[in-house]
C-alpha cells in the first residue's frame, strides 16, 4: 500500500509540545509513514532532550545541527541543510508548527521544491513587525496549503491577507492538548519538595528580545520582580539568551525572594504553574496554558497575537515598565480571582482533527 509520507519538523523548545500529539496521532494511522526532523535549533539537553523523554516524542530521525546564530545564519543553515532532506525523502506534505525561525526556513525550503506545507498555529498576530515571530508568522501563512488555527480571530487574519478559505481549517490548540494529556502526571512531580515552596508564590518566564536585549529595560523589569518578591516568593527559570544578558548587562542585585534558577522541564514547569499566585511571562504558549489552567497571568509585552486569552481567557496584556508591572501584580494578588472561559475547541482533540483534515485532502 502506498502511504502518505509526512515530514514533521521541530526546532525549538515552544515546537515540541506542539509536535508531541501530531507525532503520537500520525503513528496511529495506518496510511501515514510520519518522520521527524528536529532542526537543532535548540539543543541544550534542558532546552530540547529533556522534552522529548517527558513528552514521547520518538527520537527524531534527523538531527539538522544547526545550533544558535544570527536570524540570517540560522535560517539559511536551516534551509542549506533540509534541502537534501526533502530532496532525498521526496515526502507528501510538510508539517511546520508555530512562529520560530525554524518554521519559515523549513515551509520556505519545501515549497522551492514543490512540496506542499502544513502550518500548525496559522493566522495568529501581533501586527507587530518588529518581532521576529511575526515576520516567521506572516511568511509562512502565505505560502501554507493547509493553515490550522488555534482561535478564530486567526481565521480573520487570514481573511484580511486574502488567503483562500478552504485552506484554513479552525481546529483548536495542540499545545493545549499535551497539556491535558500530561496533567495528571505533572501532579506527581515533586517540584514544590525540592523548592521548599509552601505557600503562594508567583512564576517568571522572560526571553523576548523587546525584553532582555536592551539593559535598561531588563533593569526595569529586575527592579519590578525585586518588588513583588518583597511579598511573595518569585520563582524565575532563566531561559539561556535571558541569563547571558543579565551576565552581561552587569546584573542587578536580586531581594532574596527571586529566585533565578535553570528552566525547568515540562512536568515540573506545568505543576509550577498550576500552583502559582500569579505568572509574569513574555511567552506564547504560557498565555494559553495559564487560560487553560485558570491562572491569572500577565504579559509583559505591548501586545498579544493570542487575543482569545484576554477576551476569554485569564491573561492580561500590560506592557513591560517597572510601576505598571507592580501595579498590575499588586491588583492580582490583593484583589478578587479571575475566572476565565476555556476557549473553543481547546479540548485536547486538535492533533486528531489535524491529521483527519490530512488525510482526507492528500
Ligand atoms: C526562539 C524563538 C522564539 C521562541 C523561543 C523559545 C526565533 C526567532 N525565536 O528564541 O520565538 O519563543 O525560541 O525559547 O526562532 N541558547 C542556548 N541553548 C539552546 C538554545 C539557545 O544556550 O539550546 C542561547 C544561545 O545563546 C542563543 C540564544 O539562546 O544565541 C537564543 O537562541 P535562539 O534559538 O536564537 O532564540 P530564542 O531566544 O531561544
Amino acid at each position: 500500500m502506498n502511504t502518505i509520507r509526512i515530514i514533521s519538523v521541530a526546532g525549538a523548545r515552544p515546537n515540541f509540545m506542539k509536535i508531541a500529539p501530531l507525532m503520537r496521532v500520525m503513528r496511529e494511522r495506518p496510511s501515514l509513514t510520519p518522520m521527524l526532523v528536529h532542526t537543532g535549533q535548540h539543543y541544550d539537553e534542558i532546552m530540547s532532550k529533556l522534552f522529548f523523554d517527558e513528552l514521547d516524542i520518538p527520537t527524531p530521525d534527523l538531527n539538522l545541527e544547526v545550533g544558535s546564530g544570527s536570524h540570517a545564519a540560522q535560517t539559511g543553515a536551516i534551509m542549506e541543510r533540509f534541502e537534501p532532506v526533502l530532496i532525498r525523502e521526496r515526502p507528501n506534505l510538510v508539517i511546520v508548527v508555530g512562529d520560530v525561525n525554524s518554521t519559515i526556513a523549513c515551509a520556505l525550503t519545501a515549497v522551492k521544491l514543490g512540496i506542499p506545507v502544513a502550518h500548525v498555529e496559522a493566522g495568529l498576530r501581533s501586527f507587530d513587525r518588529s518581532m521576529p515571530e511575526e515576520i516567521n508568522r506572516v511568511l509562512t501563512d502565505a505560502i501554507a496549503e493547509l493553515l490550522f488555527t488555534t482561535e478564530l480571530s486567526a481565521n480573520d487574519n487570514l481573511m484580511s491577507e486574502g488567503i483562500p478559505k478552504e485552506r484554513v481549517h479552525f481546529v483548536g490548540n495542540v499545545m493545549i492538548d499535551t497539556l491535558l494529556s500530561h496533567r495528571e502526571r505533572a501532579e506527581c512531580s515533586d517540584i514544590h519538595q525540592r523548592l521548599g515552596l509552601t505557600g503562594p508564590y508567583a512564576l517568571v518566564t522572560l526571553h523576548r528580545p523587546s525584553n532582555v536585549d536592551c539593559t535598561e529595560t531588563l533593569g526595569g523589569i529586575i527592579d519590578a520582580l525585586n518588588e513583588i518578591a518583597e511579598r511573595l516568593p518569585v520563582i524565575f527559570p532563566c531561559h539561556p539568551r535571558t541569563r547571558n544578558r543579565m551576565e552581561q548587562g552587569g546584573s542587578r542585585t536580586l531581594a532574596p525572594g527571586l529566585r533565578l534558577c535553570e528552566p525547568f522541564g515540562y512536568l515540573d514547569f506545568l505543576k509550577l504553574m498550576a500552583g502559582a499566585k500569579l505568572v509574569l511571562t513574555d511567552s506564547g504558549g504560557i498565555q494559553e496554558e495559564t487560560t487553560i489552567l485558570g491562572i491569572p497571568c500577565l504579559t509583559l509585552r505591548a501586545n498579544t497575537e493570542r487575543p482569545v486569552t484576554v477576551t476569554e481567557g485569564t491573561n492580561q496584556v500590560i506592557g513591560n515598565e517597572r510601576q505598571g508591572i507592580v501595579k498590575y501584580a499588586f491588583d492580582v494578588l490583593d484583589g478578587p480571582s479571575i475566572q476565565g472561559r476555556i476557549p473553543e475547541r481547546w479540548d485536547g482533540k486538535a492533533a486528531e482533527r489535524i491529521v483527519d483534515i490530512i488525510e482526507h485532502t492528500l
